[in-house]
């Protein structure tokens, strides 16, 4: 029995050691790249959602989202761009599908844009058939191109109507009708789409749509409305899942899952507590908000702590985060089939004190901390994006400790170019997906379920209030010429690459992906800039049309002049 057990020993002392002589966690660290491959049958792909590609605003029986209003009011959007026409997407499946086939997707993550099937939101009042004839064709091209289509329900774009007649996510009854909806989408689609997320990145509906009233509806209701959203998105994802599990799973056989979207927060000393406490709080207030009642059947405790005892202060009776009963407790525990994660960068974060007096009140001001970036991260496009790769791992062995090891698909990670010029030879984009995707691997390896990745976004589109300044796509398109063409990054051959090797082969062979890709990338720029039917598009808006106008002003002026002297 002794010399058994000592075998075991030595056995699990071999296999320890081998596994660490595979993948060294201390040697892993921030800052080394580590080679190696990812498991088998992992799933790349890239993303998109409806109103940011799609246009087509008003063709075929759509109806309006809040996204339509609000870009067109003035001033909601830079420069007063909209997503109008964006990148013509509606009308280019089969060429989109070609860009996939060229990076060799597995999986491609698009949205279904519900005023587009049901016109006001709500079913009795009509279904559109003509945008479910979209949907149909999408997949359906998706499938015969071995590229497994992954739906999102809700990316934003509410149907107008629901917001005027009930308050959108203010109002309870978003539930029921969002809940129809999905019904209605598994009933058309679930015999061909097997992977569904609820809603995209609640958090950012909340804060943003809700609190500070910089995206649709553009609701400024501070310390109350997001907190009121988001109870009400987390109560509808919940009831979407027990629709599917109860009528659907059975014959269709799919998954249900929601996307997170969350950055990771380091404490600025991690000697000193306070900070480590304001980290967590950081995170829990961001992924933990959501994450936690769908996990385990209730806001995270530092979440009723903090927003509870500054109600209190304020003087009011109940806390503004709203509670879940019991019953509501153990119906929406447990409602996630796999987590999407959406994630781009990462704070310091330090210890602040935030007094709450009366009407003072927010999301930001309840959380206590404060966030600081490091300056020497980079950051080449969006004002908010600086690439801190390893705070990707860090993000994802926190939700592995905290929900129990859940599937994880990444759902979104990518960064922007600002638009200053126009540059096809994206050497940091292709950086930062080397280093992301690198530190996703190190994840895995340290037990971290990740099923899949999806880098953000496969096209140039409209980002939101940010409008076309903000260019997150794999393919370059140019919004100038009203055929939207697109061309290819040089980061589309780099990720390509990553994806046909499954990961990072050896340091010579990755080394001479980055030759290569950036290689093709300057051929592709003067194919961009020679473009006829751009500077054809050009001269006539720029050049032609303006010098017609003057010209026929001048003109009726001149012929004016000379009919009133002949009167006289
Ligand atoms: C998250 C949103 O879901 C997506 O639509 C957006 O493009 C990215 N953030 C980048 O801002």
């Amino acid at each position: 029995m002794h010399s058994i057990l000592k075998t075991c020993h030595v056995l699990v002392l071999v296999l320890c050691l081998s596994a660490a002589e595979d993948f060294d966690w201390t040697k892993n660290d921030r800052g080394s790249f580590y080679y190696g491959t990812f498991p088998a049958g992992f799933s790349w792909g890239a993303g998109s959602s409806a109103y940011q590609t799609e246009g087509a605003w008003d063709q075929d029986g759509k109806g309006l989202s809040i996204w339509d209003v609000f870009s067109h009011r003035k001033g909601k959007i830079l420069q007063n761009d909209t997503g109008d026409s964006s990148c013509q997407g509606y009308y280019k499946i089969k060429e989109d599908i070609s860009l996939m086939k060229e990076l060799k997707l597995d999986h491609y993550r698009f949205s279904i844009s519900w005023p587009r099937i049901m016109p006001t939101g709500i079913k009795s009042d009509h279904v559109n058939e003509k945008g479910i004839k979209y949907y149909d064709e999408l997949i359906d091209n998706l499938l015969e191109n071995k590229i497994t289509p992954i739906a999102t329900l809700y990316h934003w774009d509410l149907p107008q109507v629901l917001q005027e007649k009930y308050g959108g996510w203010q109002n309870i009854s978003m539930v029921n009708y969002f809940n129809e909806f999905a019904n209605l989408c598994f009933e058309r689609f679930g015999n061909r789409v097997k992977y569904w997320i609820t809603l995209n990145n609640p958090w950012s509906v909340a804060v943003e749509g809700y609190e500070t009233g910089e995206h649709a509806p553009g609701l400024k209701l501070r310390g109350t409305g997001a907190y009121r959203a988001a109870h009400h998105m987390i109560k509808a994802h919940a009831k979407v899942w027990h629709t599917y599990d109860t009528k659907w799973r059975g014959q269709q056989k799919g998954l249900v899952g929601i996307s997170l979207s969350g950055d990771w927060g380091e404490p600025v000393d991690i000697s000193n507590q306070k900070d480590i406490e304001a980290a967590e709080r950081y995170v829990q207030f961001y992924i933990g908000w959501f994450a936690t009642p769908i996990f385990h059947g209730d806001y995270p405790q530092v979440m009723k702590d903090f927003i509870g005892r500054k109600s209190a202060q304020q003087g009011l009776g109940t806390s503004r985060l709203p509670t879940f009963s019991s019953q509501e407790k153990s119906y929406v525990k447990g409602t996630c089939d796999f987590l999407g994660i959406g994630h781009f960068t990462t704070r310091y974060i330090t210890q602040k004190n935030y007094q709450s007096g009366h009407g003072s009140s927010s999301y930001f001001t309840d959380r206590d901390l404060a966030e600081l970036v490091d300056p020497r991260w980079p950051d080449p496009g969006s004002e908010w994006l600086y690439s801190v790769p390893w705070g990707f791992r860090r993000l994802l062995n926190f939700v592995k400790a905290q929900y129990r090891n859940p599937m994880i698909y990444v759902t979104e990670n990518g960064v922007s170019e600002k638009i200053t010029c126009t540059e096809l030879c994206d050497d940091w984009r292709i950086q930062y997906y080397k280093d992301y995707t690198n530190e996703m691997l190190k994840a895995i390896k340290d037990g971290v379920n990740v099923r899949g990745y999806t880098a953000w976004s496969l096209l140039d589109k409209f980002e939101w209030d940010e409008g076309y300044s903000e260019r997150f796509g794999l393919y370059y398109v140019d919004f100038r010429n009203k055929n939207k063409p697109r061309y290819p990054k040089a980061s589309v051959q780099y990720y390509k690459r990553i994806i046909s090797s499954n990961g990072f082969p050896n340091q010579r062979e990755v080394e001479n992906w980055k030759r290569k890709a950036t290689e093709t990338c300057s051929s592709s720029n003067q194919l961009l800039a020679a473009d006829p039917l751009t500077s054809h598009m050009e001269m006539v808006t720029e050049v032609v049309v303006p010098t017609v106008c003057t010209l026929c002003i001048l003109l009726s002026a001149v012929f004016l002049m000379f009919l009133l002297r002949r009167h006289n």
